[in-house]
């Protein structure tokens, strides 16, 4: 029976377009995912995200949710054309802003504190029209959305996170058609939009030290997906295939901003340089950053803002030649990776390899001296069912791995957030996958929560800060 250390706080986390349905409620806008998300084909279930949860309309409801589980803080996000309909500050839309105030309000009326990202994913669709993140002047929008919120909000919002996921949103956007806004210009477009979201995160940040932080006393950082990537064995060529995987994933988000020396990973530079070259490219297809950037990039942010779910292994050997486009961004890292002998999880990303997280917020701790670590996202997918023994197992391990981190290796992490709240919309899964520690029923027009066993559970480990057993956890129904 493990006690969690004093001052680790524990939470829950969701993202705006995931739950809150009311896609065209008053004056919002569409943002890339209702647009992606109605192109038939393109979300594997066939789901849109028109009402999702409808967190929209019922917002009171989850914030009884978050008192029942007695969360310290709640992660949620702020959807942008809700809040300026034509992606530009020159109108505030009045019921998109009153409804994250109303909200937030509420949240801190309970006692819980609001986590804001400001940037989960979903981009008004009139900003892409001129070229999304792939337009440099997306920091000078970026940073003008950035001051709307601080200036509505920040009297009362204390944590800030700038973007969740660069990788996802940018690799899987514009690079693989994978994601909205389903841009498919693999190893160019992909990394011209991480040089500009990298830059309007830095914006955001400088704009809250300047102007904001010493009235409103807040913190601002950004979220990177840091799920582990390590050698398939120890060959030489094997630790190193894992280097280079940790440095594209992880890395070329995280080196710019935490890293002493700032700028993108050396090993990248040199590999997308030399293969620029022998394809014929005048200059790197990864674009440079100018000293001034690199400076103006280093150290904007308060803490690291760290995404786990699991860990893959990697190797020289398997990668062919043709077996990805030329260029990509899988061509540049030209190393190969899977989850080796772990037993598969339903939702695969979320394959329970509970050391892995250890061992990537050690790589944190030894790579950028030690930085605050907020746990922002961590969770396990299913297909349902309330006795979610799995998905407690899956907690169970992962929280165990990270109070060895804490309490053995020293690392210094602030808070846990469990993804998700409750079952939501999977990006281009739609509503199939199940991540929420409530279940919701998409079928009935309420869109009723039921507690599931790890909601229980949760509580629990919550009122007691004690790891308890899934065995002992007594199963009721409760609905919301
Ligand atoms: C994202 C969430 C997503 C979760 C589970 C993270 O990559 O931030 O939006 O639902 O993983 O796949």
């Amino acid at each position: 029976m493990r006690k969690l250390p004093d001052g680790l706080q524990v939470g829950v986390a969701t993202a705006a377009f995931q739950i809150e349905g009311g896609w065209n409620a008053s004056d919002k806008s569409p943002s890339i995912w209702d647009t992606y998300s109605h192109i038939p084909g393109k979300i594997k279930d066939g789901t849109d995200g028109n009402d999702t949860c409808k967190s929209y309309e019922y917002y009171l409801r989850d914030i009884k949710m978050l008192k029942f589980l007695g969360v310290s803080f709640y992660r949620f996000s702020i959807s942008w054309p809700r809040v300026l309909p034509s992606g530009f500050s020159n109108k505030i839309s009045e019921d998109g802003i009153g409804y994250y105030s109303r909200f937030v309000d509420e949240l801190l009326a309970n006692g819980i504190e609001p986590v804001v990202t400001m940037y989960h994913w979903d981009l008004p669709q009139s900003l892409q029209d001129l070229g999304g993140w792939a337009n440099p002047l997306i920091a000078d929008w970026f940073e003008d959305y950035a001051r709307v919120l601080y200036k509505t909000l920040g009297d009362r919002v204390k944590t800030w996170i700038t973007l969740n996921e660069p990788k996802q949103f940018l690799i899987h956007g514009y690079g693989m058609n994978r994601f909205a806004p389903d841009i498919v210009s693999p190893g160019i477009g992909d990394y011209m939009a991480v040089k500009n979201a990298l830059l309007a995160h830095a914006r955001a940040w400088h704009l809250y030290d300047k102007e904001y932080r010493e009235k409103q006393k807040g913190t601002i950082g950004i979220t990177i997906a840091t799920d582990f990537r390590e050698g398939a064995s120890d060959s030489p060529a094997d630790i190193e295939a894992g280097n280079i995987a940790m440095d594209f994933e992880v890395g070329f988000y995280s080196h710019p901003i935490f890293s002493s020396t700032g700028g993108f990973p050396e090993r990248m530079i040199k590999r997308i340089g030399d293969k620029s070259a022998e394809q014929g490219f005048p200059r790197s297809r990864l674009p440079e950053l100018s000293q001034k950037e690199i400076e103006f990039i280093k150290g904007t942010s308060d803490f690291y803002g760290f995404n786990h779910y699991s860990t893959k292994f990697y190797t020289m050997d398997k990668y062919k030649n043709g077996t990805f486009p030329v260029p990509s961004y899988e061509d540049d890292m030209g190393v190969v990776g899977d989850y080796g002998n772990y037993e598969l999880a339903p939702i695969i990303h979320t394959t329970k390899i509970p050391k892995g997280i250890r061992k990537a917020l050690n790589w944190v701790k030894d790579k950028y001296n030690n930085p605050q670590v907020l746990i922002t996202e961590n969770g396990y997918g299913n297909f349902g069912g309330v006795d979610d023994f799995d998905r407690i197992d899956y907690y169970s391990d992962y929280i165990d791995a990270i109070l060895d981190a804490i309490e053995v290796d020293g690392c210094n992490v602030k808070t846990f957030t469990a993804w998700s709240l409750m079952d939501n919309f999977e990006w281009d899964s739609g509503l199939t996958p199940k991540f929420g520690l409530f279940a919701v029923d998409f079928e009935d027009e309420k869109r009723t929560r039921k507690a599931r066993l790890s909601a229980l559970w949760y509580k629990n480990l919550i009122a007691d800060r004690t790891l308890g057993s899934a065995d002992e956890t007594e199963f009721e129904e409760i609905l919301f």
